[in-house]
């Protein structure tokens, strides 16, 4: 059976993306590959907002967040931590044997500016890791302000990741100071997963350059020798390529300014839509994602049963809630290619299935 993806990542891939990922292969040190590598670079650097190079990685988005880590960290790395991902990212660290400390909010809290100002003045800091938008609660912390903070203290690589915000909303790379910029093929690119983009700064990368044991799948200095010839340092996933072509040309096709709109607006569409049901924001006011919405779960519908209902009625599924919010809260996604017209629709589908939707004990 199959259904359609309002969950925040992998969300549904278009039929002409699914086309441009067809195409035939071309070897991958062949002039046809050059000219393919360096025909979407300034699309994405404009994208990025930043004259830095943007590899093209073959993993998911933890590849390079590992990576970035083992690329620039030699004395110890803050990790701001208010989400799943955030967290995890701490533990990633730790398990790289890299001294690291843990920023911890609450999951739903943004990340404190002054609270990062107060540990990076301890001088402890080369690196600090922060995720823009926390999907597994829907958070997204205030990057320019946060940023402000890390621009004070020079001797910090900043590592952020964008992998749900990137796209959607516009996000100044080289005016915010970002040194490394990460993210993920299958959030608001709606592409398949298995593609990430790492653009890195001349800083970050003589950093790289003087950095032991970074390895070398993930080594941004081979990215960069590779990089120079239009090429990646191995074999790269030629099919994710051609998709992010196709989709370039729908970004550019819309227009970047109508792309964001769209996104705020459908965003606002499912939250007015459902908070006048009387459900609650998960996330702090003010700190909401523009990708998604996570709902607090404060009628008690029972979420399980709620998705099976979405999923067998209406060929759709939601989120139930991530790790430890499962079945306090439920995610609905609102990135990619969807309309005012998809996202009325799912909506429809949602009231219809809540109303047959049996309550939990609270
Ligand atoms: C904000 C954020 N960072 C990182 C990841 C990890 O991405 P991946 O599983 O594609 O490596 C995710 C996945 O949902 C995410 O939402």
């Amino acid at each position: 059976m199959s259904y359609k993806l309002f969950i925040p990542g992998p969300i549904a891939v278009s039929e002409k993306t699914l086309r441009a990922m067809g195409q035939p292969m071309i070897g991958h040190r062949s002039p046809d590959f050059v000219a393919l590598y360096n025909a979407i670079q300034p699309d994405l650097q404009a994208l990025m907002n930043t004259r830095d190079p943007v590899y093209l990685s073959t993993s998911s988005a933890w590849g390079v967040m590992e990576g970035a880590l083992r690329n620039v960290v030699q004395k110890k790395v803050l990790n701001c931590m208010n989400g799943a991902f955030s967290d995890k990212w701490n533990d990633v660290a730790l398990r790289d044997a890299k001294a690291a400390t843990a920023l911890k909010f609450e999951w739903g809290q943004p990340v404190d500016p002054e609270a990062v100002r107060r540990e990076l003045a301890t001088g402890a800091y080369d690196a600090i890791t922060l995720i823009h938008n926390e999907t597994s609660c829907g958070c997204m912390s205030d990057l320019p302000a946060i940023m402000k903070v890390v621009r004070e203290f020079p001797e910090v690589i900043s590592i952020v990741d964008t992998v749900s915000s990137f796209s959607a909303m516009p996000i100044s790379k080289d005016e915010l100071g970002i040194d490394v910029f990460i993210t993920g093929s299958q959030k608001a690119l709606a592409m398949p997963p298995g593609l990430s983009l790492v653009s890195v700064s001349k800083r970050a990368l003589d950093r790289a350059a003087k950095t032991e044991g970074r390895g070398y799948y993930f080594d941004f200095v081979e990215f960069q020798k590779n990089h120079e010839a239009g090429m990646t340092p191995s074999t790269p996933t030629i099919s994710h390529i051609y998709a992010l072509k196709s989709k370039l040309e729908d970004i550019k096709a819309e227009g970047i300014d109508a792309r964001h709109a769209r996104h705020a607006r459908l965003n606002r569409m499912v939250r007015d839509h459902v908070l006048a049901k009387g459900f609650q924001m998960f996330p702090k006011e003010g700190y909401g994602s523009v990708t998604l919405n996570c709902f607090a779960n404060t009628l008690n519908y029972d979420l399980g049963a709620l998705n099976k209902i979405l999923k067998s009625k209406h060929h759709l599924v939601i989120d139930g809630g991530y790790g430890k919010l499962k079945g306090k809260t439920f995610r609905i996604s609102n990135m990619g290619d969807e309309t005012d017209a998809t996202i009325a629709s799912m909506l429809q589908s949602f009231d219809a299935a809540l109303a047959e939707t049996p309550k939990v004990a609270a």
